[in-house]
């Protein structure tokens, strides 16, 4: 006879616990811990205790110490990671390098490519100088192989490169569709977290940050890593968003070589302020940080249709800022304009319109911001300057910059150590513009 007990239970992810807590540990909801009223637990059913096996905490390193931070200190093991990006942006290049560093360490991997054939992905080891001799590999293009690969070697680390080319002949017609990525997904999950070992999914986003396929896997996977940057230029960031065992919004900074991904401090990159006209910097946010990128502008005057061009900025604020500069009486109107970050590095922060238009007013007045200045803030229509959010990281990224100045929206009392010159029209973080004996910004 088994014995009468009150059993606990998440309602929406249905982990069973020995006793209540507010947040469930299977699925991190809230309150959604519930009594299932008094339950008989059969004889022949064996309930597991959480008590702490060891396993829980461990976190292996990855051989990138940036990544290790985005993931909240390393790989945990029966885990599963969705790495997301678009095409050609680097995805099987991190995998690949993170397989054989994690092989070099002595922990064996699988590596599942349906993207790439045995003999390509063993030419792109050797090209990247990487041993691939500890590393076990499966064609990655039917879930039953994989399982049994996986079964056989009892790897560390299944890689999996991508869902997107993984078929499950039981669901499904489409390859690559939601109902195929669903279900090899969800295979792997349940075989990771019953065996133990840490599993990492490729999977391809579309331009516009649409992840057709592997969206839908975001609320399965504990961890999702977004690998993006100007494909044309060799920055790259990996960014954690949903992650089961540490933080958000991390970010880790590579560089593409000749010779794969190499980690770097971007401090030293994308810091501004060589005093040129036409550039200025602004402090986007990066995840939980934020970073010192110098902006640049180019206006030539032109008799033709006007051309707007833009790398690395996001092209409707671009010319949004250009509207409403013209607006204030700074002539752009007959001349093409390019605008770019520096590195390529991809800004969509609106709170970085105002570094934009010093850039162009610095690149039609041919005056340079004052040295050591830096613009925070979103501009509107009518000119005037929104405040922006997560002030704190900016100037600390400001600071560590070098930056003395930030023309922008008023903080609390002070920049702690920045001076912070008070802008509410666009106008005002200009001013030093008008010094100019041509072209005057007002
Ligand atoms: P890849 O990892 O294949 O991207 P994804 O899997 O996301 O589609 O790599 C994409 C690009 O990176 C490829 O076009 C060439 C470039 N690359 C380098 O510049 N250096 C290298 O060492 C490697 C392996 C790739
Ligand atoms: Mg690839």
């Amino acid at each position: 006879m088994g014995k009468v007990r009150t059993l606990l239970a998440c309602s929406s992810c249905g982990q069973q616990l020995a006793q209540w807590v507010g947040r469930c540990p299977g699925c991190g909801g809230w309150g959604t811990i519930e009594e299932r009223a008094g339950g008989t637990a059969p004889s022949d059913v064996v309930l597991q205790t959480l008590e702490h096996d060891g396993a829980v905490e461990r976190r292996v390193p990855t051989g990138f110490p940036g990544i290790d931070r985005v993931l909240g200190g390393g790989l945990v093991p029966a885990s599963v990671a969705l790495l997301a990006g678009e095409p050609g942006i680097g995805k099987s290049t991190l995998l690949l390098q993170l397989v054989a560093n994690l092989s070099a360490a002595g922990l064996s991997c699988l590596l599942a490519s349906g993207e790439e054939s045995r003999g390509q992905v063993a030419a792109r080891a050797r090209r990247l100088g990487l041993a691939g001799d500890a590393v076990s590999f499966v064609a990655g293009r039917e879930l039953g192989a994989v399982v049994d690969a996986v079964r056989a070697s009892r790897p560390f680390l299944l890689a999996v490169d991508s869902i997107q080319t993984l078929r499950d002949p039981d669901a499904g017609q489409v390859p690559g569709g939601p109902a195929q990525v669903r279900s090899c997904a969800d295979a792997l999950i349940g075989l990771a977290k019953a065996q133990g070992f840490a599993v990492v999914l490729t999977g391809h986003v579309t331009k516009d940050g649409d992840l057709a396929g592997p969206r839908t896997l975001e609320h399965a996977v504990d961890v999702v890593l977004t690998f993006d940057g100007d494909p044309r230029s060799g920055l790259r960031m990996l960014t954690g968003g949903k992650n089961r065992f540490g933080a958000e919004g991390e970010v880790a900074w590579f560089e593409m070589t000749g010779t794969g991904l190499a980690e770097i401090d971007p401090t030293a990159l994308l810091v501004a302020g060589r005093g040129e006209p036409g550039a200025a910097t602004a402090l986007p946010r990066a995840g939980r940080r934020a970073l010192a990128v110098e902006v640049q502008a180019l206006v030539a005057p032109t008799d033709g249709p006007p051309r707007r061009q833009v790398t690395g900025l996001d092209g409707r604020r671009f010319q949004l800022v250009a509207a409403v500069l013209e607006r204030a009486g700074v002539r752009l109107g007959r001349a093409d304009l390019y605008g770019a970050s520096s590195g390529g590095v991809r800004i969509d922060d609106p709170a970085c319109d105002l570094a934009v238009a010093a850039a162009l007013v610095s690149a039609a007045t041919q005056v340079a911001p004052p040295h050591g200045a830096a613009f925070i803030g979103e501009v509107g229509l009518t000119g005037l300057v929104r405040s922006a959010q997560a002030m704190e990281p900016r100037l600390a990224a400001a600071r560590a910059a070098g930056v003395r100045t930030v023309f922008g929206p008023t903080v609390g009392d002070d920049g702690a150590g920045i001076r912070i010159v008070p802008v509410r029209h666009v106008r005002d973080a200009l001013t030093w513009a008008s010094r100019s004996e041509s072209g005057h910004p007002t």
